[in-house]
């Protein structure tokens, strides 16, 4: 079975063709990313209208792309698998109606993928690993500790209240005058830095659910650095490090509940996935907590990790091979949430941020 993946939802345009052998094998054929970064990098962050604009221009090309490198013509494709949210809007649409017009247009069946299924999957496209298994998701939209039961079906155990642990990164940038995406910048200059010399909040530490609020440090993030402006690099250097510490910390600590609660299967699976996974002392804590905890750590190649269409083929694949419909994806209308879990209790606070905090 051979699937085209079309994402549109947030900053990246992307499409790829992954096929599954009937043994279940994965193949990506192809899998092509095209950033926006350079467009926001002016605003310090993702401007959706901006995003959608580019992604009218940019989605013929990406798809038609992917499909040349793939070797196939739509006849020869199975699905079309598209994410019809949660996301940007305006992106969101651009990516839904274009995979609507190319079924319509040729026959082949679509499937409306939810965004966060495809980054819950990802670790079955690059691992052979069971299900149960734990997601830690975190990245500029996303931050959420999810149990992933079967294909459609997601318990979500904990998600942000307020940021996402991303966006705690490239607000930390911007406010210390570092480029964005901030994360990188961040772990940059935290190497320089002195961690212990601020002593930022552990937000939720001990609370029974393991959520996450990312607001109140970014607070004491900017009240550190006023107070001590202007500037020096050794007060960047350490303001990031210290950040970065506190984050470190607030994962170990809210994961850990996770973690000790998980059931006793017979591999115990942590999949990380999201931007936020690249930085280097964040993976460490990760493979420190799974050690301690019993548990295998997946990290996919960060280029799987991030948004990318593979994911979402790939998630059309498992829906498809299970055998699960899904709604009507030709009348389907894009949602800017979509919660993977829809079970989950609405998270105290949340509404304050986007869609996919
Ligand atoms: O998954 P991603 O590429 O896109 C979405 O947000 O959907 O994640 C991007 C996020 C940005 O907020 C970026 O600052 C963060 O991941 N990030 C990092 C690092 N590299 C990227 N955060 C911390 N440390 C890093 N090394
Ligand atoms: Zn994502």
């Amino acid at each position: 079975m051979r699937v085209l993946g079309i994402e549109t939802s947030c900053d990246e345009t992307a499409a790829a063709v992954v096929a599954r052998a009937p043994d279940g094998a994965p193949r990506i054929l192809s899998n092509i990313v095209l950033s926006q970064i350079e467009d926001h990098a002016a605003f310090g962050g993702v401007v959706p209208e901006i995003a959608a604009r580019a992604h009218v221009e940019a989605v013929d090309g990406v798809i038609e792309a992917a499909l040349g490198e793939a070797g196939a013509k739509l006849s020869d494709l199975d699905a079309i698998a598209v994410t019809a949210g949660p996301g940007l809007i305006g992106g969101l649409i651009v990516g839904l109606m274009t995979a609507k017009a190319l079924s319509a247009a040729s026959g082949v069946p679509l499937v409306a993928v939810n965004h966060l299924e495809g980054h819950a999957l990802t670790a079955r496209l690059v691992e052979d690993v069971a299900f149960p298994y734990l997601l830690l998701l975190v990245s500029g939209g996303h931050t959420q500790i999810v149990e992933v039961r079967g294909v459609g079906d997601y318990r979500r155990l904990g998600s942000t209240i307020d940021d996402a642990l991303g966006e705690a990164f490239d607000k930390t940038a911007k406010l210390l005058g570092l480029p964005y995406p901030g994360g990188p910048s961040v772990e940059e200059w935290a190497a320089r830095g002195n961690a212990r010399r601020f002593a930022f909040p552990r937000p939720l530490r001990g609370e029974a659910r393991p959520d996450f609020s990312f607001s109140g440090l970014k607070t004491a993030v900017r009240q550190a650095a006023n107070s001590i402006a202007p500037l020096s690099d050794q007060d960047v250097a350490d303001i990031c490090a210290s950040f970065q510490q506190a984050i470190v910390e607030t994962l170990q600590e809210r994961l850990g509940k996770a973690l000790t609660a998980f059931p006793a299967v017979e591999e115990r699976v942590l999949v990380v996935a999201g931007g936020v996974a690249a930085n280097k002392a964040i993976r460490a804590a990760l493979e420190d907590s799974c050690a301690a905890a019993g548990f295998r750590l997946i990290a996919p190649p960060l280029a799987l990790c991030t948004d990318n269409a593979a994911m979402i083929a790939w998630a059309g694949l498992e829906r498809l091979a299970a055998g699960i419909e899904g709604e009507d994806a030709m009348t389907l209308a894009p949602r800017s949430r979509w919660p993977l879990d829809g079970g989950a209790a609405p998270v105290i606070g949340s509404g304050k941020r986007g869609a996919k905090a």
